[in-house]
């Protein structure tokens, strides 16, 4: 009995107060030897709920200013987004996958800060990470939809 009322609280505790909250899921590419707009990156918040679009060279230049724009989202779309990110398990993940942009093939980059914790993890362009499949590809096409139009 004293043991099932410990684990509800520890679950309760959990859930609610949750260091395990999710604050901005950010997601970007970025590609080394490269001019005009290498870096292109949404950046997704609860409060408010909006998602912020940028693009910027690697290096500062008249002709190509870092560019970035807020849009409002609905909680439905963050709520989507939430259900698809294991949290356990992207903590687990190494902070390096493969070899991002190493043969110039670009990188790839999702970081996520809860509460009390912020883990990146960089990945090589156009790879997906086992487990991540659908938030990957979610983000991808939140940055399609986002960043090409800026
Ligand atoms: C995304 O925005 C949040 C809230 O402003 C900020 O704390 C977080 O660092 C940003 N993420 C990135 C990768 O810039
Ligand atoms: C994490 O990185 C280390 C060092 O590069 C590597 O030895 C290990 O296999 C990696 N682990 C996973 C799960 O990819």
């Amino acid at each position: 009995m004293c043991f099932l009322i410990i684990v509800l609280l520890t679950e309760i505790n959990g859930t609610c107060n949750s260091k395990n909250k999710i604050l901005s899921i950010a997601s970007g590419t970025s590609f080394g030897r490269c001019i005009t707009y290498c870096r292109r990156s949404i950046n997704i918040t609860s409060n408010p709920y909006e998602l912020i679009a940028l693009k910027e060279p690697n290096f500062a230049q008249t002709q190509y200013p870092s560019v970035q724009q807020q849009y409002p989202i609905s909680s439905d779309e963050w709520q989507k987004l939430i259900s698809l990110i294991d949290s356990k398990s992207f903590q687990t993940l190494n902070d390096t996958i493969g070899c991002p942009d190493c043969a110039d093939g670009g990188a790839e980059w999702i970081q996520i800060n809860w509460l009390k914790k912020n883990k990146q993890v960089t990945f090589e362009y156009g790879k997906l990470i086992q487990g991540f499949e659908g938030l990957i590809n979610e983000l991808r096409s939140l940055r399609d939809k986002y960043v090409n139009n800026l």
